[in-house]
C-alpha cells in the first residue's frame, strides 16, 4: 500500500484536540469544523470518543450524519463497550472508520493495563475482529508504540493486520521520539512484517519535545502513508502534529519529500481561526502558516527584496494558504442574504431562525460601532452565538458600567441575571477587568480560579474587536470562555460569563487513555 505516493491526512482536532484542558466543544461546533475539514478535503476526521459521554457520542454521531465526502471516524479503547458505541455513532456515515486501540509499551502494559503481553495480543485481536463485524474500515493503533520493544511491535501489528485492520498506526505518545530514529522504526517495521502491504502505516505524533511534524515527516519518508494531525496543533499537552504545517510541507518541499496530498491549501486559515475561535485557544503570532506573523516582513531589506521578487524571502503565498489581506466582506449596510452567505463560505451554518436573527442582531450593533466588518470579526461573532445571549444560558450580563480614572482605584458596577433573577453587584479591582470580574464573581459565587486571561486584537486598527479568552478552573474542571467586542472591558465580561456557563453545562467525560 505504501508504493502510492499519496498521504492520506487524518485530522484529530475533534478528538486528539479536544482532549487539550478546556477544549472541549459543542456538537454544533463539532460540526462546524468538520464541514470545513471537509471543504478542505481532509481524507479521515476523528470526530470523537463515542463511549466518553452522551455529548460525545451526539458529537460523533452529528458529523457521520452529515459529512459525505470525508471518512468518520471514532475512537475506541480494546472493549466491547467502546467499540459497540462507535460503530452505532457511525452507523449512518456514508464512510465510517473504527479506530481502536490499547497501549503495548512495557512500561503500560505494566502499570497501566497490568496485562501480560500475551493479553494484549489477544485483545488487540479481539477488538479488531469485533470492529471489522460493524465495518469493513478498521484502524488499530498500538498507543505508546515509540517506547515499545520492536519485537513485540511486529508480532503485535503483524496479528492486527490478519485480524482485519486496514490501518496500523503507530503513535509517538508522549512525544519521545527524535526524527531519524522515529522514521528508521517506519522503515523497519515495513521490512520486518510479512503482511505489512495489506495495511496503510500510518503516524500520530506528540510535540512534546517540539519535534511532532519532524518525526511524522521522518516516517513518511520511511513509508508511512498517513499523517495524524490537528489544526493549530492542538492536542493533549503541547498537542499534535501540525495539519497545516505537515501539508504545507508536503507542497512547498515535494522535490524532497516525492509525496503529496489531497488538501485544498486555501480554506487552511478559515479553519484554523474558527478552531481559534470555538477553543478559545489563541494562535500565537509567529505560529508557522496560520500565525498573524507567518507572512509579514518587518524589515526594511526583506520588504524591499519581496518587492523586487517575491521568492527572495517567500516560499509560499499567503494567498495559497487562505490569508485574504483583511479585505472589508461586509458593512453596516449589507443585508441577511450577504451575511448568511459569507458565513456559510466560512463554515457557518445556523442551526434555526433564532439563532440566525441572533447572529443577525449582533452583526448590525457591531456595523455600527466598526466602519469595516473583516471574515475576522464575522468568526467571532458566531463563536459567540449560544453563549452568553443563548436562550437557556444560567448567567446573562444585563449591564455593566466602569470608572477608571489615573490615580483612582476603578470601580466596576454590574447587573447580571442568573437563573432568571436580576442581582446587582459593585466592585473595585487593581484594573477595570478586575473589578468587572470580581463584581460579577460577588453575584456568580462561582468558586473557580481564574487560570488564563489573554486578549488580542481581532484585526488591525485601533477600532478592532479585542477577543478575550478567559479560563476558569473548578474543582479539576478546566473550561475556557470567550468574548469579543469593541470594547475590551466589555469583551471580558462576556468572556467570564461565556466561561461561567459552560462550567455549568458541562457533562463530565470520559478520557480514552486512562
Ligand atoms: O497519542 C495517542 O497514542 C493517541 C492514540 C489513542 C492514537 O491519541
Ligand atoms: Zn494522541
Amino acid at each position: 500500500m505504501s508504493s502510492s505516493n499519496r498521504v492520506i491526512i487524518f485530522d484529530t482536532t475533534l478528538r486528539d484536540g479536544e482532549q487539550s484542558p478546556g477544549a472541549s466543544m459543542t456538537q454544533d461546533e463539532k460540526l462546524r469544523i468538520a464541514k470545513l475539514l471537509e471543504k478542505m478535503r481532509v481524507d479521515v476526521i476523528e470526530a470523537g470518543f463515542a463511549i466518553a459521554s452522551p455529548g460525545d457520542f451526539a458529537g460523533v454521531k452529528s458529523v457521520a450524519d452529515h459529512i459525505k465526502d470525508s471518512t468518520v471516524c471514532s475512537l475506541a479503547r480494546a472493549l466491547d463497550g467502546d467499540i459497540d458505541r462507535a460503530g452505532e455513532a457511525l452507523k449512518n456515515a456514508n464512510s465510517g472508520r473504527i479506530h481502536t486501540f490499547i497501549a503495548t509499551s512495557p512500561i503500560h502494559m505494566k502499570y497501566k493495563l497490568q496485562m501480560q503481553p500475551d493479553q494484549v495480543v489477544e485483545r488487540a485481536i479481539y477488538a479488531v475482529k469485533r470492529a471489522r463485524n460493524l465495518m469493513d474500515d478498521v484502524e488499530f493503533s498500538l498507543e505508546d508504540a515509540s517506547r515499545t520493544e520492536f519485537d513485540f511491535m511486529c508480532r503485535i501489528v503483524e496479528a492486527a493486520i490478519d485480524a482485519g485492520a486496514r490501518t496500523i498506526n503507530i503513535p509517538d505518545t508522549v512525544g519521545y521520539a527524535v526524527p531519524e530514529e522515529f522514521g528508521a522504526t517506519i522503515g523497519r517495521l515495513m521490512n520486518a512484517v510479512p503482511n505489512i502491504d495489506k495495511a496503510m502505516i500510518s503516524v500520530h505524533c506528540h510535540n512534546d519535545l517540539g519535534l511532532a511534524v519532524a518525526n511524522s515527516l521522518s516516517a513518511v519518508n520511511h513509508g508511512a502513508r498517513q499523517v495524524e494531525c490537528t489544526i493549530n496543533g492542538l492536542g493533549e499537552r503541547a498537542g499534535n502534529a501540525s495539519l497545516e504545517e505537515i501539508v504545507m510541507a508536503i507542497r512547498t518541499r515535494a522535490d524532497a519529500l516525492n509525496v503529496t496530498t489531497n488538501i485544498d491549501t486555501k480554506h487552511i486559515v478559515p479553519t484554523s481561526r474558527l478552531v481559534s475561535g470555538v477553543t478559545g485557544f489563541p494562535v500565537q503570532p509567529n505560529k508557522a502558516i496560520v500565525g498573524a506573523n507567518a507572512f509579514a516582513h518587518e524589515s526594511g531589506i526583506h520588504q524591499d527584496g519581496v518587492l523586487k521578487h517575491r521568492e527572495t524571502y517567500e516560499i509560499m503565498t499567503a494567498q495559497d494558504v487562505g490569508w485574504n489581506d483583511n479585505k472589508m466582506v461586509m458593512g453596516k449596510h449589507s443585508g441577511r442574504a450577504a451575511f448568511r452567505a459569507r458565513l456559510e463560505e466560512l463554515g457557518t451554518s445556523f442551526a434555526n431562525d433564532v439563532a440566525f436573527n441572533d447572529a443577525f442582531r449582533r452583526f448590525k450593533e457591531l456595523a455600527d460601532k466598526k466602519h469595516e466588518i473583516f471574515d475576522e470579526d464575522l468568526q467571532a461573532l458566531v463563536s459567540e452565538t449560544g453563549m452568553e445571549t443563548a436562550e437557556n444560558a444560567r448567567f446573562k450580563l444585563t449591564s455593566l458600567q466602569v470608572t477608571s480614572q489615573i490615580g483612582e482605584t476603578p470601580v466596576a458596577h454590574v447587573k447580571l441575571m442568573k437563573d432568571d433573577v436580576e442581582a446587582a453587584a459593585e466592585s473595585v479591582g487593581s484594573g477595570p477587568v478586575d473589578a468587572v470580574f470580581k463584581a460579577i464573581e460577588q453575584v456568580a459565587d462561582s468558586g473557580t480560579s481564574l487560570e488564563l486571561y489573554s486578549v488580542n486584537a481581532i484585526t488591525s486598527g485601533t477600532d478592532s474587536q479585542g477577543e478575550v479568552t478567559v479560563r476558569l478552573e473548578k474543582a479539576g474542571r478546566i473550561v475556557n470562555g470567550l468574548g469579543a467586542d469593541t470594547d475590551i472591558i466589555i469583551a471580558s465580561a462576556k468572556a467570564y460569563i461565556h466561561a461561567l456557563n459552560t462550567l455549568d453545562s458541562g457533562a463530565e467525560k470520559a478520557h480514552p487513555q486512562v
